[in-house]
């Protein structure tokens, strides 16, 4: 079955094209970075109307890609949510569309999901069961995944999520959006030794992830320190964030008895994270799974896998628009 999936629930376009036989045949991506930059955060109008722009070249360019047409197409899955409601809304409006004219089914994807199953884009795919961390610029979850649509959350957000203490601590030191990348990048040339920032909630039993207490503690080292220190101060908040996230990951793996762990979102493509990760998990002799950093941000990929999945195990939805900004995973069911 060949399934065009369609990612708009934030600021990036994201469309690919992915086979349940010979897996993906072609993905493309734009980002809106560069028009959200000076705002400093994603402005929803802005990204919607660039959605609109961008959606169906990128739609004709994957197909061209892929050296298939729009009558190849079996199916169509859309990003359904959590995101932003009219970005939501071009992809789902988009997919529903197409695939009324092509008569053939939409179905819509829970954006999470999508992160959750993206590791299985890559060889050698993880098998299920498996713990999986998501950790976006909404979301710090720790899942046990038993197989598609089976989900029980283990560990939850209380507050800011890992991508968002990035974000902000990455505006406290004056580096650009999404800050993420860019702090990661100042943090190599600091010493992590030099600030100790607390370790948020690891003294605790609980999985649950907490860090603007982090931030509030990365605020009072910026406001006493010039900007020379700057390199240091990002060097040792992502020491207490990657820290806080392989403690709480490897405890899950030790309490589940789970052997295999997965990392998806954004703050995945972070190679301090991922190196620690990959030392713990082989020190248990279990493996840890992680998307290539492309497909560990937004893309359309994930999304046409994860709807690829459903629509071949027969699930089908109205022919209605769906979109809902906010939606729970663990409320997910198997298709
Ligand atoms: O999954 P994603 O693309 O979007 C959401 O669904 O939220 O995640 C974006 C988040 C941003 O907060 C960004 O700063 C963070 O992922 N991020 C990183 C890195 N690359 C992206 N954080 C830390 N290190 C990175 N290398
Ligand atoms: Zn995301």
């Amino acid at each position: 079955m060949r399934v065009l999936g369609i990612e708009t629930s934030c600021d990036e376009t994201g469309v690919a094209v992915y086979d349940t036989e010979l897996g993906l045949r072609a993905h493309a991506l734009h980002t809106q970075a560069a028009l959200h930059q000076d705002y400093g955060g994603v402005v929803p109008e802005l990204a919607s109307r660039d959605h609109i722009l961008r959606l169906l070249p990128l739609v004709d360019e994957v197909l061209a890609q892929a050296r298939l047409t729009r009558r190849d197409l079996d199916g169509v899955a859309y990003t359904e949510g959590p995101g932003l409601i009219g970005a939501l809304l071009t992809g789902a409006t988009l997919a529903k569309t197409l695939a009324w004219a092509l008569a053939i089914p939409a179905l819509g994807v829970h954006h999470l999901e999508g992160h959750l199953l993206a590791p299985l884009l890559e060889e050698p795919a993880p098998a299920f069961p498996f713990l999986a961390l998501i950790v976006s610029g909404g979301h710090s979850l720790l899942m046990d995944v038993a197989g598609v649509g089976r989900y029980a959350l283990l560990g939850d957000t209380l507050d800011d999520a890992a991508g968002e203490a990035f974000d902000k601590t990455a505006k406290l030191l004056g580096l650009g959006y999404p800050g993420g990348p860019a702090l990661a990048r100042l943090a190599e040339s600091g010493d992590s030794a030099s600030f100790r920032f607390a370790r948020p909630l690891t003294d605790r039993p609980t999985l649950d992830f907490s860090f603007s207490g982090l931030k509030t503690q990365v605020l009072l080292a910026v406001q006493r320190n010039g900007p020379e220190r700057h390199a240091d101060i990002a060097a040792g908040f992502q020491a207490a964030v990657v820290d806080t996230l392989v403690w709480k990951c490897l405890r899950a793996l030790d309490e589940s008895g789970r052997e295999r762990l997965v990392v998806a979102g954004g703050v995945g493509a972070n190679l301090q994270l991922r190196e620690r990760l990959r030392e713990g998990t082989a020190r248990r002799g279990a493996s840890v799974h992680f998307p290539r950093p492309a497909f560990c941000t937004d893309n359309g990929a994930m999304i046409a896998l994860a709807g690829a999945l459903r629509l071949a195990a027969g699930e089908r939805e109205d022919a209605s628009i769906h979109a809902a900004p906010r939606r729970e995973l663990a409320s997910l069911t198997p298709p």
